[in-house]
């Protein structure tokens, strides 16, 4: 019982999207209704405001790392098994992708995925947000980069991550990553893909 408390609650924890709290917060607009439609912080970006973009990436990511954490530390207390904290991982972030609180539109879960990468295995973590640092810097697109470093992640994940079951979850929250980044893949194979710093067009 304790084990479906602990998804759940990774779930609820995960619904909380940032990218909206911290635009309302701000009196801004949701981020759902401009750019990309995305609620993550490369959306909330192309309002222009960057000190929201920023809290909505560190928020995204926390609450990824935290659900994780919580259930490592407890791990021993609750007697969580690692198929459960495999199932933790997944379900923050489909709370991110599929939140209750937000009628179940939600974001792409980059951030979160590295939030929770970092309590899995700091090590893949790191790679994998090095990764993408190259490649935005590099090509100034950030689904392009999200898509290679979410790409990498279950091959540098095999190299550190110590348990099957938590490989699993890594592989699971990596096939959709790259499933809600459809659009973004349409628009990068026609060239349409906004580049980093784009703002979004006004109505
Ligand atoms: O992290 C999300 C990013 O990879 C793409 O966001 O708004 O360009 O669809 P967006």
């Amino acid at each position: 019982m304790v084990n479906f408390f602990a998804t759940v609650g990774a779930y609820l924890l995960g619904s909380l999207s940032f990218a909206v709290i911290v635009s309302k917060a701000f009196g801004m607009a949701d981020p759902r209704s401009y750019g990309s439609g995305n609620p993550g912080a490369t959306n909330v970006l192309r309002s222009g405001k960057k000190l929201a973009a920023v809290l909505t990436l560190l928020g995204d990511a926390l609450k990824g790392w935290l659900a994780v954490w919580l259930a490592l530390r407890f791990q021993g207390e609750l007697q969580l098994d690692n198929v459960t904290i495999g199932l933790v991982a997944v379900a923050v972030l489909v709370g991110h992708m599929w939140p209750v609180f937000f009628g179940f539109k939600g974001g792409k879960g980059v951030a979160t995925a590295v939030g929770v990468l970092l309590a899995l295995s700091w090590p893949t973590a790191l790679i994998c947000a090095a990764v993408w640092l190259v490649m935005a810097f590099g090509f100034k697109v950030s689904s392009l980069a999200a898509l290679v470093a979410t790409a990498i992640s279950p091959l540098v994940a095999w190299f550190f991550i110590p348990h099957l079951s938590w490989l699993l979850a890594v592989v699971v929250i990596a096939l959709l990553v790259l499933y809600r980044h459809q659009s973004n893949i349409r628009n990068l194979l026609s060239g349409r893909e906004s580049k980093i710093g784009d703002k979004a067009k006004p109505e």
